[in-house]
């Protein structure tokens, strides 16, 4: 792997010509030029665009079948990983959400690093890098006691007004679990299959099928208000019928774990020690040692596209986290959204490694008007990173670009689109 500047600029030129000739899924890349006005003069910058990756080029495992708003399939960091690092290299996201990134790293042998600024990240991703057992899953869930507790608050409180989306059995079992992981916690005696299923518990808390612990709602990524709720029971005329947590649980467990093989688990353990996962501002990563990471793939938020506190306030109500309290970077002026990249470009100059690579993916917002590559350009720039190449991933519209809350052009993007920068 290249680490003085004339290897790393040889790497830059293979991918380049790899681009250019690319026709896997039986289309040919279209080149062109992304032109945005700069610093210093015009920046001119090789822009492919093609059918890159794809769900059906090879499935991707299957414990990232956790939903989260605004996530990536996993083949776009794989991507990037396969092309740019080697085994036991640094990959790092520094808006992880999910964690598709640092997941697929560390399933490719390559040390995960991840941070996000809401702590609900970490829940969602620890786990999975270190997945227990389905046994001893199923043992501890047939240990916690889930039928003693009132539906009380560990503050005191009820919280009835979830009657709305649970039966209240269900109901009784969700706050005895919430109560045993939050005192958990709080003294320090979580352990991994704890984590495991409150990272389970979170991902089926609410959805639009039986496999989910609430009556038929939106999608589990994106959490209706209680008010929204009533409404939706009452056009549907439903009320929330008796979920069993343990059960449900178990069986999302049997999914993820299913598929992985023990030499999976192998390869995830072998970087595990040197993983790091932290909750903060991606502008400052203290934590993340100068000039150690080989490639950062990422996608921060995209202006004000996506109301994370508004989509995540169960998840976070039940992992005790406040939402409304949680400063996500959502902002509605392109200038100030450049500013606050800038910031997160400069921390990421400081951590990669000469040679080094950034890809960042952004969406095309308000109606196609607005291209962000092109807004990002200046900002890796303005951190002294050299810009190489604009990639642009073009799909069919699919259920995991669904993901994205988006169902035309209007408000989002069916495409993916990659700045990918350098560190000469
Ligand atoms: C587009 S999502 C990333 C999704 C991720 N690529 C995945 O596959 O799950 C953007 C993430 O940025 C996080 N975020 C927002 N502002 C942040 C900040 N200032 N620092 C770090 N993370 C931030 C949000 O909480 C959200 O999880």
């Amino acid at each position: 792997m290249p680490d003085s500047g004339g290897s790393a600029r040889a790497l830059c030129s293979l991918l380049t010509d790899e681009l250019a000739a690319f026709d896997e899924f039986g289309t040919e890349t279209s080149v062109s030029v992304t032109e945005v006005d700069g610093l210093s003069g015009c920046l001119a910058i090789d822009t492919f665009t093609n059918e890159f990756w794809t769900s059906k080029q090879r499935a991707a495992n299957r414990l990232h079948e956790v939903s989260y708003r605004a996530c990536f399939k996993p083949q776009l960091p794989r991507f990037f990983i396969d092309r740019l690092t080697a085994p036991g290299d640094i990959v790092y996201d520094p808006f992880m959400g999910r964690g598709t990134t640092p997941l697929e790293a560390a399933l490719a042998g390559r040390v995960p690093v991840g941070c996000d600024i809401n702590p609900l990240s970490e829940i969602l991703v620890l786990p999975r890098l270190e997945p227990p057992g389905l046994d001893d899953v199923e043992v501890r869930l047939a240990e916690i006691d889930l039928d003693v507790s009132p539906r009380r608050d560990v503050g005191g409180g009820t919280h009835d007004d979830l009657l709305v989306f649970y039966h209240p059995d269900t109901l009784r079992e969700l706050s005895a679990l919430r109560e045993y992981l939050l005192t958990g916690e709080a003294e320090g005696t979580l352990d991994a299959v704890d984590r495991w299923i409150r990272m389970v518990a979170v991902s089926r808390l609410t959805g639009h099928s039986s496999g989910f612990f609430s009556v038929y709602t939106l999608p589990p990524n994106q959490a209706v208000s209680v008010r929204s709720q009533r409404k939706i029971n009452e056009r549907r005329r439903q009320t929330p019928p008796r979920r069993y947590i343990p059960e449900l649980i178990l069986k999302k467990s049997r999914a993820l774990l299913g598929g992985l093989e023990d030499a999976e688990r192998a390869v995830l353990s072998g970087v595990w020690e040197r993983s790091l996962l932290l909750t903060g501002s991606a502008a400052a990563t203290p934590e993340v040692a100068d000039g150690s990471v080989a490639l950062v793939v990422t996608s921060p938020p995209f202006l004000d596209v996506v109301d994370y506190a508004q989509d995540n306030w169960l998840r976070c109500w039940f992992c005790g986290i406040s939402a409304n309290e949680v400063p996500v970077t959502v902002v509605h002026d392109v200038f100030a959204w450049q500013e606050a990249m800038t910031d997160v470009f400069l921390e990421l100059a400081r951590v990669l490694r000469p040679g080094g690579h950034v890809a960042f993916e952004v969406g095309e917002v308000r109606a196609g008007s607005l291209k962000l590559e092109e807004a990002v350009l200046p900002c890796g720039v303005r951190a002294g990173l050299a810009p190489v190449l604009v990639l642009i991933n073009e799909q069919e519209f699919t259920k995991t670009a669904n993901c994205w809350g988006v169902s035309n052009r209007t408000k989002g993007t069916n495409t993916n689109r990659v700045v990918l920068f350098q560190r000469r």
